[in-house]
């Protein structure tokens, strides 16, 4: 590692990070078991930042890594106090903090609150009776007269939300697999439990968590069924969809609480904080912000995830997104996750790099994806591959969150230099072009592109703090804003079609900062009388 400069953790740090989103399955295998693990993150974090060659990122988020047997991939959590075997030991983990530490990142832990693994000892102790001492710590409820199910609620994942075990004669109720029982956030004991589970490893170094699935914690108290969703297709549509659901998720009151609890622990130096996981509009994500009265808690923003590349509803959705939040709360945005495809599949290859460059200029934390850097995607599961569960459980509908799960792409080697062995997902087979030592050699690459970004991100006062103010482009394909701050302006266009277009601003222009195409002469065309962009180009202009 080449030496780098960095200033020690300041409160709020997160506001000016940004965010690397890791799933240690598929990051980097150093055991040859065709998995990855926590020996193969800290074996590249050279990679994310550090030296001059780094992509430059300030805080990894790896999903969960609690033993587990992976039902749901570690979203199926038997023990909170340890790591996994497969990936590590917490020697491992120490370890990784403490070099994650030395290049100024920090670690986020994946938080799996709403739901045990049904073989974490808790939820043995639960089940073998009904006045156990944790008896009450998940859902428990009698069958109705007939023995059938106590109401009509679904799981996400498909078939009932509810599972009858023999040995009490009772139901369980889970909101995803059968595997994955719901704890029962009413229960003190519980709360008091989950607290501890993060004290521990804020005790062991981690910067913050991401809070899995919070919109499933409380359900209704009276257990009501849910009423039938009027435009459901079962010919096309998911399963769950059939029903609104009104009472097993999203009991705001009783969540915001939970934030409240969160908030204390993660104490008042500001030097930790939590993002949760809400599919929420943006009124609804405001009150999760004002939930937090710290000002540590913030709700993921999953919207870009869903919106078609159009002009039209990026603008309508930041432009609201943004003036909902004051300065207190700090918005986030995230284009690519595990749970769904990935950006290049959705919007296509030629408009990744422009999207990267909406992303790292937008005001709040990027949350950038594994693979999303080097423009991954394309990916094809053979049935036979198949490994998501969600997908098993309803196929066909195009679930599918393998696609999003391949193996990093390090470079040409067999299996692209993540393992030694058959990986558990197949590579993609574009491997040989889209890798890591590839793209980090060819100045025009996506890779570049990001680091360029980053390291742009962090030099600017107007791109990480400053205001965001929308602007009317005069062109249906263009987006164009402002970020500003006390001491700099910036304005950025993005070409949202892969055709030329032309804009006009009366702005003055100190020069051209970066544009996403590499033709493009940085001294040639600084009057924003009249830009015309190439197509899917994004650039960033310097203002006076
Ligand atoms: C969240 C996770 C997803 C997981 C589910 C159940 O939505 O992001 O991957 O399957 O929760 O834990």
């Amino acid at each position: 590692m080449s030496e780098k400069e960095h200033k020690p953790l300041s409160p709020e740090w997160w506001r000016s990070a940004v965010i690397y989103q890791i799933y240690p399955l598929s990051f980097k295998d150093t055991t040859g078991n065709g998995q990855g693990d926590l020996k193969g993150i800290i074996d590249k974090l050279d990679y994310l930042n550090g030296t001059e060659q780094s992509l430059g990122v300030d805080a990894i988020w790896i999903n969960p890594i609690h033993p587990s047997p992976k039902k749901d991939h570690g979203y199926d959590v038997i023990d909170y106090y340890d790591i996994d075997l497969e990936l590590g030991d917490l020697e491992t983990f120490d370890l990784l903090v403490s070099e994650a530490d030395k290049r100024g990142i920090k670690i986020i832990m994946d938080y799996v609150l709403n739901h045990t693994s049904s073989q974490n000892p808790w939820f043995l102790e639960s089940r073998s009776s009904r006045d156990n001492p944790k008896a009450n710590w998940y859902l428990w409820r009698d069958p109705k007269p007939d023995g059938s199910a106590p109401n009509n609620w679904l799981s996400v994942f498909g078939g009932p939300a509810w599972t009858f075990d023999e040995n009490r004669g009772q139901y369980y109720m889970h909101s995803f697999l059968s595997d994955q029982p719901d704890l029962d956030w009413r229960n003190p004991e519980v709360l008091d439990e989950m607290k501890n589970v993060l004290r521990f490893w804020l005790n062991r170094g981690v910067g913050g968590f991401r809070a899995d699935a919070i919109e499933h914690l409380f359900k209704d108290r009276d257990f009501r069924d849910e009423p039938l969703n009027p435009n459901y297709n079962p010919e096309t549509d998911n399963p769950y969809d059939a029903l609104i659901h009104i009472y097993s998720r999203n009991q705001r009151i009783e969540i915001l609480e939970i934030i409240k609890e969160i908030d204390e622990v993660l104490g008042n130096e500001k030097l930790n904080f939590m993002v949760s996981e809400t599919w929420l509009c943006a009124e609804d994500l405001l009150e999760y912000h004002q939930a937090s009265e710290k000002k540590v808690c913030m709700p993921m923003n999953l919207n870009t995830l869903g919106l078609p590349w159009r002009v039209d509803k990026f603008k309508d959705f930041i432009d609201k997104y943004d003036s909902l939040l004051n300065k207190d709360h700090w918005p986030n945005y995230i284009f690519s996750n595990h749970d769904v495809s990935r950006i290049v599949d959705r919007i296509g290859e030629s408009k990744a790099k422009s999207a990267a460059m909406l992303q790292l200029t937008l005001r709040g934390t990027p949350f950038i994806y594994y693979g999303a850097e080097l423009g991954m995607g394309g990916v094809r599961i053979p049935p036979e591959s198949i490994q998501d569960p969600w997908e098993k459980q309803v196929p066909g509908l195009g679930i599918d969150r393998d696609v999003a799960r391949t193996p990093m792409q390090w470079n040409d080697d067999k299996y692209a230099g993540f393992s030694n062995a058959d990986p558990w997902l197949p590579v993609c087979d574009n491997y040989p072009e889209i890798n890591v030592k590839k793209e980090l050699e060819d100045p025009n690459s996506i890779l570049n592109l990001y680091r360029s970004l980053i390291a742009l991100r962090h030099q600017s006062s107007a791109l990480t703090e400053g205001d965001y103010l929308p602007l009317e482009s005069g062109n249906e394909n263009v987006l164009a804003y402002i970020r500003e701050s006390e001491t700099e302006k910036k304005l950025i266009m993005i070409n949202f079609s892969d055709d030329e277009a032309e804009v006009s601003f009366e702005f003055t222009c100190a020069g051209i900062i970066l544009s996403t195409n590499s033709n493009r002469n940085s001294n040639a065309e600084s009057n924003l009388k009249k830009i015309v962009l190439e197509g899917n180009e994004g650039c960033i202009f310097e203002l006076q």
